[in-house]
């Protein structure tokens, strides 16, 4: 039998160590980590799975991720208007997100206005540019992505998605809720290269926007023009070695978005 000084002392060290959860604590900050006087055991989050075959590199939505031109952050974006705790049967979540929220898809309806018209969402995206054989590669730490930078890369013909790792990711840009304008995209010339140069449909890039933030609708417009080349922002490269996987990569069927939320792994 559990001597029963035992029993107190555990009861008390849950007590002292849990906090008591209130409607503000409804969705608690992925990094604090809560405990449950039922003995129900903490979540596990994860960023690969197998052993590391299966790397996540989406983000985690959460209220203090960047959020473009804010410095709060995203800010609360799921509420609870049916919850257990105020008499529903169950808990129900809402969430308000506008599309490019961070790992995110464009469709070219995002800045050429013609398309989003004709109907060019994120419904239409070719889901086999999105799931395939896939290329991550290191981009110069000391400049934004040029057509020389390109040209440097020596990306081989044929290779049709790649992810390209910057210094966003050393900064550590998506960890930030601050929207830092600094970041590294594509400039126009670069955005050209790629197009003219290479075989790639799919360009996956570390922070909120492929294009850098100067010039940034034009850089867009190169890649959208031809409707054929997606790209996927705000990826999380942190820790990948860079080489050869399995990406695979899948929107919501949002008809009429120019953007989606997207779930990207790479499989080893
Ligand atoms: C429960 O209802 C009260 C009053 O309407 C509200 O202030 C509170 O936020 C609700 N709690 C949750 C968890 O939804
Ligand atoms: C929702 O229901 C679960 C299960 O009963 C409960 O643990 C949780 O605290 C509830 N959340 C809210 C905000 O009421
Ligand atoms: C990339 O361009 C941005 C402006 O869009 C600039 O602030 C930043 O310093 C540039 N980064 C590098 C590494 O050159």
């Amino acid at each position: 039998m559990t001597p029963l000084y035992t029993l107190t002392t555990t009861l008390l060290t849950l007590l002292i160590t849990c906090s008591t959860s209130t409607a503000d604590d409804a969705y608690p900050s992925p990094y604090t980590t809560t405990c449950d006087l039922n003995n129900i055991p903490t979540p596990i989050r994860s960023e690969v799975y197998d052993n590391g075959r299966i790397i996540d590199i989406t983000h985690r939505y959460h209220p203090e991720m960047p959020s473009w031109g804010s410095d709060e952050g995203l800010g609360q974006f799921l509420r609870l208007p049916n919850s257990m705790k105020n008499g529903s049967r169950s808990n129900v979540s809402e969430m308000k997100l506008v599309t490019h929220t961070g790992t995110h898809v464009d469709a070219p309806g995002h800045m050429i206005d013609e398309y989003f018209d004709a109907g060019f969402d994120v419904d239409t995206l070719d889901l086999l540019v999105l799931n395939g054989p896939a290329l991550l590669v290191d981009v110069p730490r000391d400049s934004n992505i040029t057509a020389e930078v390109m040209k440097s890369l020596n990306i081989p013909k044929g290779v049709q998605r790649v992810l390209f790792r910057t210094l966003n990711t050393d900064r550590r840009l998506m960890w930030q809720k601050q929207f830092d304008t600094s970041y590294v995209g594509f400039l126009r010339d670069g955005a050209q290269w790629l197009k003219d140069n290479s075989d790639i449909k799919l360009v996956g890039i570390d922070y909120l926007s492929a294009a850098a933030f100067v010039d940034s609708v034009a850089t867009h417009r190169v890649f959208f023009e031809s409707r054929d080349i997606i790209l996927v922002e705000g990826l999380k490269l942190d820790d990948v070695e860079a080489g050869i996987y399995s990406v695979h990569c899948l929107p919501l069927r949002l008809l009429g978005a120019e953007g989606s939320p997207i779930r990207c792994i790479l499989i080893k």
